[in-house]
């Protein structure tokens, strides 16, 4: 059984007050539940010092948006893999949609941050996913594999235990528009299968796939139920404490 797990990618949004006050939210809604899912929160960098602390004690890790590939040096602006674990980081989002297309980032770049996350020992919560004209073009598919295969170049098979695969189509981020939960549990057995063929079958099976693209409270049950998908990665529904505690209740 794979357990699920669901993530908050804050995105640029919550100054430090703000954060603070949504991590606060979240840890006391979730005091006296009974948990038993994997609950993940990424603000932006500027607040993960201070999620760090107010998250200790609870079940709720904390995980940053981004990275740079390299130890250290002349990257004006860019944040290390060791930054993030000293900020009390242990996942990090690689490879989202919106770093490739407003950031222009390859396939090759993620690669190569997705490999210095393992060696720093941060969990990648690696993204893929199609366009609207590729899925309208019939070659969703096609971009997945091309996303997977070369994003875990050289990964070898026991760090995959260590990530999470989040499978986000672009047109259902932040568009109010789901992918059917039969859309998205065709692509995660797509996903799921390809595992298998690069790995093995029993890290397929291992492998938790989390979807993502406007989930909400009123749709993250059904989502969840299927089969091959293994948890969410929420934008918009994780800045309010209320929606994104439906959904951790859901999963
Ligand atoms: P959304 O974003 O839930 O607002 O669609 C999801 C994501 O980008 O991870």
């Amino acid at each position: 059984m794979r357990k699920k797990i669901v993530a908050g990618n804050w995105k640029m949004h919550n100054d430090l007050q703000d954060s603070k006050n949504l991590i606060n939210g979240i840890v006391k809604g979730l005091q006296n539940e009974n948990v038993n899912c994997e609950v993940i929160v990424c603000p932006p960098y500027t607040s993960l010092s201070e999620a760090a602390g107010l998250l200790k004690g609870s079940i709720v890790k904390l995980g940053a948006q981004n990275m740079h590939f390299e130890d250290k040096g002349a990257f004006t602006g860019e944040i290390s893999a060791a930054m993030l674990k000293s900020a009390g980081c242990e996942y990090v989002i690689l490879g989202h949609s919106e770093r490739r297309t407003i950031f222009n980032e390859s396939d090759e770049l993620i690669n190569k941050k997705v490999k210095k996350a393992f060696s720093r020992g941060l969990k990648p919560i690696f993204c893929v996913g199609e366009t609207l004209s590729e899925r309208e073009g019939g070659v969703t598919n096609d971009v997945v594999k091309r996303q997977v295969i070369q994003g875990l170049m050289d990964v070898p098979e026991p760090d995959l235990t260590n990530m999470i695969l989040a499978y986000e189509p672009v047109w259902a981020i932040g568009t109010g528009k789901t992918a059917s939960p039969e859309q998205a549990q065709e692509v995660h057995a797509f996903i799921r299968s390809l595992i298998k063929d690069l790995y093995s079958e029993q890290a397929a099976g291992k492998m938790v796939i989390q979807y993502g693209g406007s989930v909400k409270p009123e749709n993250a049950a059904e989502l969840l139920s299927k089969n091959d998908i293994d948890g969410a990665l929420v934008g918009g529904a994780c800045l309010k404490p209320d929606s994104f505690l439906g959904i951790i209740k859901s999963a």
